[in-house]
């Protein structure tokens, strides 16, 4: 058997790179699963293309690459998707039967905080790692992912911020984002969500770099009055998302992202979605 060989190409100036032609979905050598974590540290978002991966195997994957995946998110709790699967998340503007969801469809009112910046389950405790997305069905349109670097971010605050960040805890809850947009949450689904307190301030053990832990679904600082603590929250946010820290990615059918929830945001760009299919499959670990 030839030697498997990965190299990654950086393609933006603080972060993200392009993996070499490889097939991850057979992929099971060690050394070469330690290249992609050590690559994740590195550039905290990586890029694969032409993989193809049925449910099963794209589990199995996350479960290999970085033990275990999460249990069900807010979104499940909504509308049930099509993979079947806890740790698997249906990123797709379709509706249980696969057809394109209607306009007033909740799970598209609840997805719609996709578009606003965010890491994936920093509300829940453990909170989302590595997420995974795969895409099976493009538009012809652009309907992009951004991502922004959070170290770079971190580093670039002026050394009073830093000091007067030091030590901080967040309050992150998915009703919170859900309010921002005005997506309403029954008494029900709402005692089923209890949220989670992070450090604003991470360091992420592989790199040793420190990052700003940030998500729309941060809403207040602990200690703080709520409005102070708010505005601290968008002033950083709006600070962290500078084009200068940003990678849009453009997905062809194939791409596969990786992403460290806790070095990096993202949001889902809009797009006609109630014209054009857009279908995803993300798995995501846990930060354990
Ligand atoms: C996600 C996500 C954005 C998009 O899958 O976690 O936020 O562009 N996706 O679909
Ligand atoms: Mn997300």
């Amino acid at each position: 058997m030839p030697t498997m060989t990965l190299t990654f190409r950086r393609i933006h100036p603080h972060f993200v790179a392009e993996a070499s032609a490889i097939d991850l979905h057979q992929l099971h050598d060690r050394p070469i699963l330690n290249q992609i974590r050590a690559g994740m540290d590195e550039y905290a978002v990586l890029v694969f293309h032409d993989q193809s991966f049925s449910n099963d195997e794209q589990l199995a994957f996350a479960q290999r690459f970085d033990g275990s995946t999460r249990k069900a998110g807010v979104s499940a709790m909504i509308g049930k998707g099509r993979s079947g699967y806890e740790g698997l998340s249906d990123i797709s503007n379709v509706n249980a039967k696969g057809e394109i969801w209607s306009s007033e469809d909740r799970k598209r009112m609840s997805r719609m905080t996709n578009r606003l910046w965010h890491t994936d389950q920093s509300y829940e405790k453990p909170n989302g790692r590595y997420s995974m997305l795969l895409a099976k069905t493009v538009p012809p349109v652009s309907a992009d992912t951004e991502y922004a670097d959070m170290r770079a971010a971190y580093d670039a605050l002026d050394d009073e911020t830093r000091v007067r960040l030091e030590g901080l805890q967040v309050v992150h809850n998915p009703v919170h984002t859900r309010s921002i947009l005005g997506v309403e949450l029954s008494a029900n689904e709402k005692a089923q969500i209890k949220g989670a307190v992070h450090p604003l301030i991470r360091t992420i053990p592989g790199s040793g770099r420190r990052s700003l832990y940030l998500a729309s679904h941060a809403s207040h600082i602990v200690g703080w009055p709520i409005p102070e603590g708010r505005m601290m929250l968008m002033d950083l946010t709006e600070h962290a998302t500078q084009r200068q820290f940003v990678y849009q990615h453009a997905w062809k059918v194939g791409d596969f992202v990786i992403w460290d929830n806790r070095a990096t945001m993202h949001r889902g760009r809009a797009y006609d979605d109630m014209k054009y299919r857009r279908e995803l499959v993300r798995a995501t670990t846990l930060d354990v």
